[in-house]
């Protein structure tokens, strides 16, 4: 990313949807920041994946990076090409060794919620405890490490995890802790306890959800979508379709190509369900999410609860029915939940009838109102956080400060 007075930072995202908006989002904000600061005017296994990332991104990127480190032969190009520190993933733990020897200051973009990043270096001491396994009745019991996680939540987080992410989360905390400062994408409303495209090829979604959308009445629909990552079930997407088609509520249901293991797309919804749920609404391979939210004739989105979609329907005033699946997933709906009070948790229940019945209680009944109201008030708190001398807009200028000052 360039800047038109010349300084540059380098902005290093995973290649995960969850990871690349944010960072596009960080670097549009910097570079609408004209000038870096007032003195500086010159200035299916995600862990396996993970891994491979790390190895094989390390070499090309150290080229990359060491030819536009190359000392210009003239003042005017240096000046031109400076580079003032790499913004990147917490999860690229290569960088640490190279930023090194190349003397370039390095920053970590965190895309999940700041309570989890600190909560989950805590995972592998909670393994090494013995955990698990779990009676009935501490299922609920709080996590003390890890709050507000229940031990259900944790246990299951445990579950997911192994020894190998035990090592790379501590080249993680180590990666990060010898960094030159660490970003979230929050706000103290949301995190105040911590912080003291996957695009469809076969459609463009614009020509196919708003239209539709436009159609429809105000705060009638329910989006339901689960991120970039999640795959589910064939019986968990039969079990979704029959509770959206007995909700009777208008819906806009994203599900990505590959997102349902063994199958291709939703070839295996029954005729007689599909001709019920295209009467009331729309399946779509992905949506312009952000603009989906946006619409006025959206009223709930049941959601994995990725931080980015958390933060996405808190921004646009959306309550939510929560059904996390992986990871960060789970201390998120947690809080929209039993903290923020904005959404009804599933509780993992991928049954019709449950789905039908948090449907309703969100559209047609008094708690679902509650929750409308509430949502309406943490939106409006967390707009103010980015405006002139709100809690994010000041850690923005600090953060710009912090950068200018390489
Ligand atoms: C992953 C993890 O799953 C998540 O838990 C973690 O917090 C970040 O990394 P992902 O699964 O992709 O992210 O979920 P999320 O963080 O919600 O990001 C998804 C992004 O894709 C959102 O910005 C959303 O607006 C966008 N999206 C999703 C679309 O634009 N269209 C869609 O159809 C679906």
């Amino acid at each position: 990313m360039e800047k038109s007075n010349g300084l540059q930072v380098i902005l290093f995202p995973l290649p995960l949807q969850g990871c690349i908006n944010p960072m596009i989002q960080l670097a549009k904000i910097l570079h609408s920041r004209d000038g870096l600061s007032d003195t500086e005017t010159r200035s299916h296994d995600i862990n396996l994946m993970l891994t491979i990332l790390n190895e094989k991104c390390e070499s090309p990127f150290r080229d990359c990076l060491t030819k536009l480190l190359q000392s210009p032969d003239s003042e005017t190009e240096r000046k031109k090409q400076m580079i003032s520190c790499l913004i990147h993933d917490s999860e690229w733990i290569f960088t640490e060794p190279l930023a090194k020897s190349l003397n370039l200051p390095r920053l970590v973009l965190n895309a999940t919620k700041a309570s989890f990043f600190r909560g989950h270096f805590a995972l592998p001491q909670l393994r090494r405890e013995r955990y698990l396994p779990l009676q009935d009745s501490e299922q609920e019991d709080p996590v003390r490490q890890f709050p507000p996680l229940r031990k259900k939540d944790v246990y299951r987080l445990l579950d997911e995890e192994s020894e190998v992410l035990d090592a790379y989360l501590n080249r993680i905390y180590d990666t990060t802790k010898s960094s030159s400062g660490l970003i979230f994408m929050s706000c103290e409303e949301l995190d105040q306890d911590s912080l003291t495209q996957d695009t469809s090829r076969f459609s463009n979604p614009n020509e196919t959800c708003i239209p539709w959308l436009d159609k429809q009445e105000d705060r009638s629909v329910i989006y339901v979508s689960f991120g970039s990552l999640v795959t589910i079930s064939e019986s968990e997407l039969l079990e979704i379709a029959w509770g959206l088609s007995n909700s009777d509520q208008p819906f806009l249901w994203v599900v990505r190509v590959g997102m349902v293991n063994g199958i291709k797309w939703i070839e295996v919804i029954p005729e007689e369900v599909m001709e019920r749920l295209n009467k009331n609404g729309k399946i779509v391979k992905w949506a312009p999410q952000q603009e989906v939210l946006k619409h006025q004739a959206i009223g709930g989105y049941l959601t994995h609860n990725g931080w980015n979609s958390t933060v996405e329907s808190v921004c646009e005033g959306v309550p939510m029915i929560c059904l996390p699946f992986i990871w960060d997933q789970f201390l998120n709906a947690r809080f929209v939940c039993d903290i923020w009070r904005v959404g009804l948790h599933l509780e993992n229940r991928i049954e019709r009838n449950e789905i039908e019945r948090m449907i309703r209680i969100l559209f047609l009944e008094a708690e679902g109102e509650a929750i409308r109201d509430r949502i309406e008030l943490l939106k409006e708190k967390v707009g103010r956080s980015v405006k002139q001398n709100g809690s994010a807009y000041q850690c923005l200028e600090i953060l710009v400060d912090h950068i200018s000052s390489f």
